[in-house]
């Protein structure tokens, strides 16, 4: 029997169990992975802590990892037993072995090892799909992304210089301000010890930005809608420090005529060609070196409670990743 962690109600880390699991036999359009690492996302936090409503109960938390396949559903045409595979959208990474649809699988590069795949999956393509989908960044443009530090954010700066783009960060701690300037930022401010707003417009002379990423959400709220330029884009993709509560469209109206987005990675990688050129994006930018992928923290994935102890608080920095076997 394999094992994985198991979620039996919502709650705190302590609702994690490491225990015996049967995943059942892979169905004819999945593959059975014997996984070798999960990648650690906000989300998996939001599903156990019920931000986000978890499907049934008990689950396996994770959406993100990768391994080697070790069957191959009757129906699956392009894997077969041995090919290394990495995936964003599964249900439960959290395990020893897992079935994972084939649609929402990817073959990994020979150049890019298992825990880098494990851990940019899900953190690579939201960069990716920001970027160069919810609003195509390029050279001219100035944005402000918040937790710069972070999962995303680290892969996001490299990416959106890359781009050509002039980029600002938030981070909560002077080191944290330190890495992210490593990390293709060209400002950063400390948000618990700077206004960010005052920043923003000291840094471009009062212009302001064309688009901020804001996956901090009730904390930098509405403050990040006060970066933007005139018609400026808000992009509002996550919560980390609570969910933006009464938004009044009426706002977009007062702070210059804004766009706002709330979008989700599965929104932009539901077709197998959204999927493949997400992840073909994001592997050629890591193949490059123009985005250099961080694992700054490793945890067994038994020890997965003190992973979400350590994002929830704000204590990780880069891609955190469980390690399985
Ligand atoms: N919509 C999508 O498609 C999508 C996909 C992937 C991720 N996301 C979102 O992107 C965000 C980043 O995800 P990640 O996995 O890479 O995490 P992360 O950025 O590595 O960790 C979250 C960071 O948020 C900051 N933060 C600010 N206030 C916080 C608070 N009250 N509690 C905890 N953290 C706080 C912390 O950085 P500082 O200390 O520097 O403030 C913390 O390190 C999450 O909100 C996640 O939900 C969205």
């Amino acid at each position: 029997m394999t094992h994985a962690m198991v979620v039996d109600a919502i709650g705190g880390p302590e609702v994690m169990t490491w225990r015996p699991f049967d995943p059942g036999a892979p169905r004819a359009d999945e593959l059975r992975v014997r996984q070798t690492a999960a990648g650690l996302n906000f989300i998996d936090v939001y599903l156990r802590n019920g931000t986000y409503k978890a499907p049934t109960f008990p689950f396996v938390p994770g959406k993100e990892g990768a391994g080697v396949v070790v069957a191959v559903g009757s129906d699956v045409r392009g894997f077969s037993a041995g090919d290394r595979v990495a995936y964003s959208a599964a249900s439960g990474t959290y395990a020893e072995e897992i079935n994972v649809p084939a649609a929402i699988a990817v073959r990994i590069p020979e150049a890019i090892a298992d825990d880098v795949a494990a851990g940019i999956m899900l953190k690579g393509m939201t960069a990716e799909y920001l970027l160069r989908r919810t609003f195509p960044v390029g050279p001219g443009h100035t944005i402000l992304i918040h937790a710069a530090a972070g999962g995303v954010g680290l892969i996001a700066g490299q990416w959106a210089k890359h781009l050509g783009a002039t980029v600002i960060g938030t981070a909560g701690s002077d080191d944290k301000v330190r890495l992210a300037l490593d990390h293709g930022y060209d400002h950063v401010v400390n948000y618990r010890t700077d206004n960010f707003v005052e920043r923003v417009a000291d840094i471009t002379g009062g212009a302001k930005c064309d688009v901020v990423y804001d996956s901090v959400g009730r904390d930098t709220f509405p403050a990040s809608l006060d970066c933007l330029k005139r018609r400026g884009l808000f992009v509002s993709f996550g919560q980390s420090s609570g969910t933006i509560q009464n938004f009044d469209l009426a706002l977009l109206n007062q702070k210059g005529s804004l766009y706002a987005t709330r979008p989700s990675l599965f929104g932009y990688t539901a077709t197998r060609e959204e999927l493949e050129a997400s992840a073909g994006a994001l592997f050629e930018v890591v193949r490059s070196g123009a985005v250099k992928v961080r694992i700054d923290q490793r945890y067994p994935v038994e020890d997965a409670g003190r992973a979400h102890r350590d994002l929830e608080g704000r204590r990780t920095t880069g891609i955190s990743i469980l390690t399985v076997g």
